[in-house]
């Protein structure tokens, strides 16, 4: 007897599952696997996935109300972007023009730009128009490819303005098709107010902001809320970014760490020695912090559009990583500062490139891997039988497209929980 479904997919010339391995992520070596289906079909049935399979056995497996023919056209996850500072007010432009004329990231951040210039404006910024700048970068991302996004805090630097951000993270997610999974970094930077007076500006992380975002999170999120510090010279250093990722895990939340993107602070041994979800950026990591990953539950996160965006040359040990056995993701870390990319596209091409990832090893790190450094990794990032319905279906056949081609849009559709949104 066939089963109705809402909707069947079919003709996708190689269907890309990507899927979990032991429900977790794909891990050093086994990293690139696609679970490829050649003429492949996926069912779905309120927004999940029911049945993936060859379009002859889904077909004969299920009865749809709707069909969408692929056309022989490769299909995957939707793409997982699992860092980005989703919400600023204003651009950087100006500084941009200043670092091709020579200054470093850190001398402007030193002489009170960077961040701190984002979080002037931010904190003039009305909720309705972080919403609005917010929901504009993720129709960006959703055009290409991108169906869940994690986004940061982290130009309030107060509690009240924390808050805002938090809650125009939460409207984002709730009014806009993408998924938005939030993280409080409230530790990005010192704000002017407290310049010179890092310790006490901590004393308030510890004392007044974390313990309002755990409220804030037992009234609007069912999912544990993460907590990210920029752990850098000229941002906290090791000692600060334990007592607050410390406090924040007595509050109940999960952790991620901004680590070794310009120096090694330790970073990383310490965000797996407190079992964070992830840890960020991670260019300058020591071989013995990289085997620390390796052994640990803690995703690598890198964020290749950053070097990119800065015009550095180094990027992550990515082949490290993986020959350690961590699960490495990739992300856009879309900022106005360091790198304002909205394309887990471009990521992917950079990767192939500077990371060294074939583009099987590229795909499966922007999408299952990077679902696991979010905590959606049980819900999102494969197609995989219960899954969301979340599918990319491209203007290609082949996978080996992706990666290596760049600098326009290669896809087609976009379905979000069974529904074509794109
Ligand atoms: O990940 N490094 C800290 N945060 C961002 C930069 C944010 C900014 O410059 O506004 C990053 O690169
Ligand atoms: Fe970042």
């Amino acid at each position: 007897m066939t089963q109705t479904v809402d909707l069947i997919l079919y003709n996708a010339g190689q269907l890309c599952t990507v899927p979990a391995h032991g429900g977790g992520p794909q891990r050093g070596a086994a990293l690139g696997d696609l679970g490829l289906i050649e003429d492949g079909a996926v069912a779905v049935h309120a927004g999940k996935i029911a049945g993936v399979g060859t379009s002859a056995r889904v077909r004969a497996a299920y009865a749809a109300r709707q069909q969408i023919d692929a056309g022989g056209r490769l299909v995957t996850p939707g793409l997982v972007d699992p860092h980005t500072h989703l919400i600023w007010a204003g651009d950087r432009a100006g500084e941009f023009e200043q670092r091709l004329a020579g200054a470093t990231y850190q001398e402007i951040m030193a002489a009170g730009g960077g961040i701190n210039r984002t979080v002037r404006a931010t904190r003039e910024a009305s909720i309705d128009e972080l919403v609005t700048a917010g929901a504009a970068r993720l129709d960006a991302m959703l055009a290409h490819g991108t169906t869940t996004v994690e986004g940061k805090t982290g130009y309030g630097l107060v509690t009240a303005a924390e808050l805002r951000m938090l809650d125009a993270l939460a409207r984002l997610d709730a009014a806009h098709v993408v998924d938005v999974v939030p993280t409080f970094l409230g530790a990005h930077a010192v704000p002017p107010e407290f310049a010179g007076r890092a310790g006490a500006y901590v004393d308030l992380l510890v004392n007044e902001m974390i313990p309002a975002v755990q409220f804030w999170q037992a009234v609007n999120r069912p999912d544990p809320l993460f907590c990210d510090v920029f752990c850098e010279a000229g941002a906290f250093d090791l000692a600060q970014t334990r007592r607050i990722l410390e406090a924040a895990a007595r509050a109940g939340m999960a952790l991620k760490v901004h680590a070794d993107e310009f120096e090694n602070l330790g970073g990383v041994g310490l965000g797996v020695e407190l079992g964070a979800a992830s840890v960020d950026h991670i260019v300058e990591t020591s071989d013995a912090e990289i085997e620390a990953v390796g052994r640990s539950n803690t995703v690598a996160v890198s964020l290749p559009a950053t070097p990119f965006g800065l015009a550095q040359s180094k990027y992550t040990p990515a082949r490290k990583f993986l020959a350690a056995g961590a699960a490495l993701a990739v992300a856009t870390d879309c900022n106005p500062g360091t790198a304002w990319c909205e394309s887990m596209q471009l990521v992917m091409a950079l990767a192939t490139r500077y990371l060294r990832l074939t583009q099987a090893q590229a795909l499966a790190a922007a999408t299952v891997n990077a679902a696991f450094a979010i905590g959606r990794g049980e819900r999102v990032g494969s197609l995989e039988v219960g899954k969301q319905a979340d599918l990319v279906i491209w203007n290609v056949s082949d996978y080996r497209q992706l990666g290596y081609r760049f600098g326009v849009n290669l896809v087609r559709g976009v379905i979000k929980a069974g529904e074509t949104v794109v």
